[in-house]
């Protein structure tokens, strides 16, 4: 039969009540505290240029796929990493024959074909340089800014500098 007056009487029934209390204040105290569990979760800090880096990375690599038109492939049909965004001969062919279909997709990594302010222009509103669109099957981008800005940081980083 359970009495808390005989728990109270053995020593060792007193350690026990007081090593449970003890481990339910330290759990509260690590679990149910804010900056406890801030710091738990804290990621290493990340600069401004980091991420500007990694979101252009995102975008060339992950969404806009830059690289199927303007990297090289091996002769299984993969893209060359080693020649990443380096230029590549345009991979497909347009469905009704055009004399004006452009052969090349020419190099974009490493210092840009154009100015950051160019760059931006065609990512944003799809005007080269020349004032006119780019030939098909090169995509009319219009992304945002920040997005294209990213983008730019990230071709700089991404070949070797010319
Ligand atoms: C589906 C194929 C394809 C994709 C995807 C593509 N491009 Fe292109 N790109 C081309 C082709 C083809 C040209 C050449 C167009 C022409 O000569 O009129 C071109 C031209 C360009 C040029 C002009 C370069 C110069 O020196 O004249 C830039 C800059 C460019 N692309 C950037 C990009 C970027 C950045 C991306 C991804 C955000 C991208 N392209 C995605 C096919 C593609």
């Amino acid at each position: 039969m359970f009495s808390p007056f005989l728990l109270r009487q053995t020593p060792l029934s007193r350690f026990a009540l007081f090593s449970v209390s003890t481990a339910i204040a330290v759990a509260l105290a690590s679990g149910l505290c804010p900056m406890a569990f801030a710091q738990k979760k804290a990621s290493p800090p990340t600069t401004g240029a980091e991420s500007n880096l990694a979101r252009g990375k995102y975008i060339v690599e992950g969404v806009a796929v830059c690289g199927q038109c303007h990297t090289p492939r091996d002769s299984n049909g993969n893209l060359d990493r080693t020649r990443w965004l380096q230029g590549s001969p345009v991979p497909y062919l347009p469905a009704k024959p055009d004399m004006d279909w452009p052969l090349n997709a020419p190099r974009i990594g490493g210092t840009p074909p154009a100015s950051d302010a160019d760059m931006i222009k065609l990512l944003t509103t799809g005007i080269w340089t020349n004032g006119n669109r780019l030939r098909l099957p090169m995509p009319q981008f219009r992304m945002e800014r920040s997005d294209a800005e990213a983008v730019v940081s990230y071709l700089r980083s991404s070949g070797p500098k010319q």
